[in-house]
Parts: structure tokens; sequence; C-alpha cells
């Protein structure tokens, strides 16, 4: 196949500067890439490293020529853009809620199920899971193929670029405001001022008392392990972190659990960093992350009172890992297959 043809939609924003950034370092085969944003951005000049881009409106634009298009301008305009997309040959991969949980569309981590991936990918939509449940997914996969599951109770520490460029300068702003004792405006991207404060409330708030976010943790994970009746449960927090997500995990096994196996395991697994008390630092935090690509791994401890439990402490970039990287890799993960399809065909 000649190179293909890439479309990043959303491309000013958060997540879209990044896949931009990563189509470049990872030299991903594109012939010709195209950034595409709303109307209010049409005619602009996007620099993103060393190249620039005139971007374009997706209301005017045509996916004919188009054969990878990423998605990352929202679930409403994934929802209207994504089919269009497809219908014109392209391979959609959605970054947006609106087709995870659609039966007929694999939701995929590549170093979890990267079985679903198609071998063909003309007119194909795959939807990239919410970011705090791929770190999540990563880690648990081990720890699943190890001694088995039972229950997983999670608490997460959410960064506010998870709520996209307006959410890095709604945390900037308030932070400037609070410390020249100013007053603060309310809070538009997040339900209560970020700055100096922790809000457990990180997306809806849903008929059930959970969150939206806990509820695509839940669904999302027990999709893309396999397993429709996984006992999880969560609460998801929003703090003043620039970037990057932390989970603390809790996972009781079915078997009684070794600390040094486990670490061993994580350690094997694709692109993880794993942190004991001798390194330093002895454990990840958010601002401190160093290797964007790699999902890195703490705290790993034994309940003294349960064998079978194991807690964790899990960081990652929510906008490489829990986004553009994984997007990225899905797409490489589609060419390797459909190329490996076309040599053997
Ligand atoms: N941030 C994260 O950590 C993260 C992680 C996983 C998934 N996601 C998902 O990725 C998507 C983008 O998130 P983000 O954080 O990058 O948001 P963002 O920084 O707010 O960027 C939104 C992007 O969507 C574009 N857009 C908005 N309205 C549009 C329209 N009518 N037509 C075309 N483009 C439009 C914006 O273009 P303009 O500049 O022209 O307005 C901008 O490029 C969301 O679905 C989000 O749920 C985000």
């Amino acid at each position: 196949m000649d190179k293909p043809t890439v479309a990043v939609i959303g491309a000013t924003g958060a997540v879209g500067q990044e896949l931009l950034s990563l189509i470049a370092l990872r030299a991903f085969p594109a012939k010709n890439i195209r950034a595409v944003a709303s109307a209010r951005s049409a005619g602009r000049t996007l620099r993103v490293g060393k190249n620039t881009w005139r971007v374009e409106a997706l209301e005017n634009f045509d996916f004919s020529d188009v054969d990878i298009a990423f998605f990352s301008a929202g679930g409403s305009i994934s929802s209207e853009w994504v089919p269009r997309a497809a219908a014109a040959g392209a391979l959609a991969v959605d970054n947006s809620n609106a087709f995870r949980m659609a039966p007929d569309v694999p939701l995929i981590v590549p170093q979890v199920n990267p079985e679903m991936a198609p071998s063909s990918w003309n007119g194909r939509i795959i939807a990239n899971p919410n970011c705090s449940t791929i770190q999540l997914v990563r880690v648990l996969h081990p720890i699943q193929r190890l001694y088995g599951i039972k229950r997983i109770v999670v608490a997460t520490y959410q960064a506010a670029s998870g709520g996209g460029l307006r959410g890095i300068d709604e945390l900037e702003s308030d932070t400037r405001r609070v410390l020249a004792a100013e007053p603060t405006l309310p809070p538009r991207r997040f339900p209560a001022p970020l700055a100096f404060n922790a809000v457990p409330m990180v997306g809806d708030w849903l008929d059930d008392g959970c969150s939206l976010e806990e509820r695509k943790l839940v669904r999302e994970t027990r999709k893309i392990m396999g397993v429709p009746d996984l006992r999880l449960t969560a609460t998801t927090v929003r703090v003043p972190v620039r970037n990057g997500h932390s989970e603390a995990v809790h996972v009781e096994c079915e078997r009684p659990v070794d600390v040094a196996e486990v670490t061993a395991a994580l350690r094997a697994a694709p692109d993880m960093a794993v942190y004991g008390r001798d390194d330093d630092p002895p454990y990840p935090t958010p601002r401190m992350l160093g290797d964007r690509t790699k999902v890195h791994v703490g705290r790993i401890r034994r309940n003294p009172d349960a064998p079978s439990e194991l807690w964790l402490w899990v960081v990652a970039d929510n906008l490489w890992i829990g986004a553009a990287l994984n997007a990225v890799q899905i797409a490489e993960l589609v060419l390797a297959r459909s190329s490996a399809e076309a040599v053997h065909a």
C-alpha cells in the first residue's frame, strides 16, 4: 500500500496537537497530514514542533482522499463525522466516548487486546478508550494472567489537561489568582475551582450516584479485558496537576500474590516503568514523570492482612498513553496487520 494520507480532526486541541507531534516523532508513514478543526480555526497557522499546518474547517472537509482519520474533537462531532469518514473509506480512530461501547466497534489498547484489530482498514471504526481506563488495563492485564482477578477498587487523581486546553488554562489562571489574593472566577471547565483543591466529580453526575468517568472506567475495562462481569468500582477525582493521571489501584486476586512475582511480570510487560523503594525516585509522580511513552507503576504491596490483595500506584501521561499515543499505536497495529495480510494473500 502507498503511504496513507492522514487527517487529525481536533488538531488545535490538547490531544490533537499531541497526535501531530507523535506522528512526526514516531515517523508514522504518512504521505500527507491534514490538520482539521472548527470553522473558528480555519485558515489559522498551527505550529507543532518543527512543522506547521494551515488548519482546515471540518464543515467543508472531504474525507474521500483520507486513509486514516484520527478524531479528537468531542463526542458530538465524532457521532456525526466518524461514520462519514468511514463511509468514505477511511480508517477512523476515535478518541471520544461516542462509539466505545458499540458492540461492533473494537475498543483497543494495543498492549492488552491487539487481537481485536482488524486486518483490513478501509471503512473501519476503532474506538480509543478513556484516558483513565488505558493506564488501568495496562497494569491489570499481567495481574489477571498471573492470579486471576476477583475485584478491583480504584481512586483516580486526574489532571487538568484531561479537560483539554481550557482545563489547563482554568487551572493556571485560578492558581495565579489565588496566589495573588485576587477574586477567583466561577469555574467553567470543572464543577468546582481546581487550584489547591480536589474535586470528586469527573464528568456528569449520573442517576445512580456515580460519575460518567466512573461508569466509563467500569464498562470499558470489562470490554477490553473481555470479562463482562468483572467487579470494579471507582471514585474519580480531579486534582490540581497540570498533566498526568494517577490511580491508587486495589486488586483482590483469586490466589495469594507474591510481590516479587508481580513486580517481575510488570517489568516484563510492554512499555512499563516499575519503581521500588531503592530506586530514585522510589515511586512515580505526575509532575516528574519522565518517559511519556510508558505506564509508571510503584508502591506495589500486598495487604498485610489479606495475602490475595494487592495495592499499586499507577501514573501515566493522559495526553499520550491515555489518548494520542494509544491512537497512533492502534493505527500502526492495523497497518502492520493489513501489510502482513497483503503479503500472505
Ligand atoms: N484531554 C485528554 O486527556 C483526553 C484523553 C482521552 C480522550 N480525550 C478526548 O479527546 C477529545 C478532544 O479532547 P481535548 O482534550 O483535545 O479537547 P480540547 O483541547 O478542548 O480540543 C478540542 C478540539 O476539538 C475541536 N472542535 C471543537 N468543536 C469543533 C467543531 N464543531 N468542528 C471541528 N472541530 C471542533 C477544537 O477546534 P477549535 O480549536 O477550532 O475550537 C479543538 O481542536 C474529546 O473527545 C476528549 O474526550 C481527551
